[in-house]
């Protein structure tokens, strides 16, 4: 059955590159190399975090600090420009869980509030220039553990927010901003207590061979989030999760020249564009991606509050299998109403086979503001459930799938 699926997949690989030409990222990005190191720790298993930033800033630029063998503690760490991290295989490089290392002054951290934005990630770049994140060690979180002077876990405060329509307090795992060619290579991230990698108007994020996971309750645990960010490759990634397994956003600057290639989901939220599509999302190419298990398939979500043009997103040789909404596009996503217009047009949909049932939605805003998509060669099951309106598709759906798996895409292209 897998064989099936995956000759599909190596087929259509080749008639992906003719029509894509300006729908990726405009660099022509290889395989990441690690840098070589400038100091190699090991963990003391008390608080390392002083050690391990003091190394970062001494380090020369184009080298990595290596954490080689142990389990470290730290709290919150700072990757200056230049400079990398490589946490080496069978290495863990923890997150204390004290609420107040993390703190930004106001003393909300660890609390719950209307914003959401009282804590500092657990690693940052800021306005870093050739920095990364390197080796084939774990990066954790522990969202799940109880916080340090609190009686609950960073996951728990998340779902006691939501129950009551607030934010949660709670560190990023990694957050990038205003930085230029970042990379992540190889390296686990597990169990953030909230988005696990996110980079902010950023220039050139090249995101390759990462593993993600966290559990399926795990609050707001985003994979991979460019936020205003261009030149872009997220490749060969696996990734498991609470929320969106990738999410592009163009939150404050427009996103673009984005390529997501062979990446593999396992549980998550699904292969989203939005919501937070303000500034306009285009030139994306989604290509190789198997998924197994998510809440939606491909999603792109907006509404009048957030606003935007997404354009030019290319999905192409593309396997699904039990994903309630395998394609959802949403220009009215939770309701939430403002003065901005979604639109969603040059969307194009091809050389995708659906294994399992689900349902297809398709909501426009308004007969003026239709969906524009186009699909080749989509092949799903008999028996899907639609919901369509205000939307123009050209090409259709072929209802012949039986069965079959999707396989790992990182290991067949
Ligand atoms: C994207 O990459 C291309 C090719 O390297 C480069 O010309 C362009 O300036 C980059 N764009 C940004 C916003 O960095
Ligand atoms: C990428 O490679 C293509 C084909 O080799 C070349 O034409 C193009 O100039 C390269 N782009 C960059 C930004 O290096
Ligand atoms: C946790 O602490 C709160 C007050 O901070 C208290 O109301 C609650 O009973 C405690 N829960 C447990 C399980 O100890
Ligand atoms: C990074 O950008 C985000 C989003 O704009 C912002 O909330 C955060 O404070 C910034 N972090 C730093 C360290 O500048
Ligand atoms: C993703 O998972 C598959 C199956 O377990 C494995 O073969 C592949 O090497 C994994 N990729 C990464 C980047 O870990
Ligand atoms: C898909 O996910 C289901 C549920 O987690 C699992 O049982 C199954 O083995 C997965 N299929 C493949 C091909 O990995
Ligand atoms: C979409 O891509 C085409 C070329 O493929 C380009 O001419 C057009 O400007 C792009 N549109 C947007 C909104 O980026
Ligand atoms: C469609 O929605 C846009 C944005 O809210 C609005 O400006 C426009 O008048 C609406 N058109 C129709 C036909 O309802
Ligand atoms: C999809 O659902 C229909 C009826 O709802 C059922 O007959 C069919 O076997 C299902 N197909 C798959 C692949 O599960
Ligand atoms: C699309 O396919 C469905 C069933 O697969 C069929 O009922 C419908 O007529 C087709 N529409 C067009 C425009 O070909």
């Amino acid at each position: 059955m897998q064989l099936l699926s995956l000759n599909f997949l190596a087929t259509f690989a080749v008639l992906a590159l003719v029509d894509v030409a300006t729908a990726r990222d405009l660099r022509n990005v290889t395989e990441p190399k690690n840098p070589q190191t400038c100091i190699s720790l090991k963990a003391t298993s008390k608080d390392d975090t002083k050690t391990i930033q003091k190394a970062l800033d001494s380090c020369t630029k184009g080298k990595a600090v290596a954490l080689s063998s142990g389990i470290f503690y730290s709290g919150p760490l700072t990757i200056p420009s230049g400079v990398s991290l490589l946490v080496e295989k069978g290495v863990m490089l923890r997150a204390l869980t004290d609420p107040t290392l993390y703190d930004l002054g106001a003393k909300k951290c660890g609390t719950i509030d209307d914003l959401g934005l009282g804590c500092k990630a657990f690693i940052t770049m800021h306005g870093a220039k050739g920095s990364g994140i390197y080796g084939k060690g774990t990066i954790d979180g522990r969202g799940g553990t109880i916080m340090t002077g609190h009686n609950i876990t960073w996951w728990h405060l998340a779902r006691n927010a939501l129950a009551v329509h607030k934010y949660q307090n709670n560190p990023r795992l990694i957050q990038i901003n205003n930085s230029m060619d970042i990379t992540l290579y190889q390296i686990t991230l597990t169990n953030s207590p909230f988005y696990h990698l996110v980079a902010t108007e950023t220039n050139g994020f090249t995101v390759w061979g990462i593993t993600i996971v966290a559990p399926s309750y795990a609050l707001n645990s985003d994979g991979i989030d460019p936020v205003g960010t261009q030149n872009v490759t997220i490749a060969h990634c696996n990734i498991t999760t609470g929320d969106d397994d990738i999410a592009i956003k163009a939150l404050t600057a427009p996103a673009k020249h984005i390529s997501v290639l062979h990446n593999h989901f396992h549980r998550g939220v699904g292969m989203s564009i939005g919501s937070e599509t303000t500034h306009g999302v285009s030139d994306v190419l989604i290509s190789g991606l198997t998924i197994n298990g998510t809440y939606n398939g491909l999603y792109i979500k907006s509404n009048t509050l957030r606003g935007g043009l997404v354009s030019n997103i290319t999905y192409d040789n593309i396997c699904i299998e039990n994903a309630d909404s395998p394609i959802n596009m949403d220009a009215d996503y939770y309701h939430y109403h403002g003065n901005l217009t979604p639109v969603f047009r040059g969307i194009t949909i091809s050389n995708v086979r659906v294994l399992t049932n689900g349902t297809y939605i398709f909501h426009g805003l308004n007969a003026s503001k239709l969906i524009e998509v186009t699909l080749k060669n989509v092949h799903i099951p008999k028996g899907a459930k639609w919901s369509i309106r205000n939307t123009k598709i050209t090409g259709n759906f072929t209802e012949d799938v039986t069965g079959g798996h999707c396989g790992y895409a990182g290991n067949t292209i």
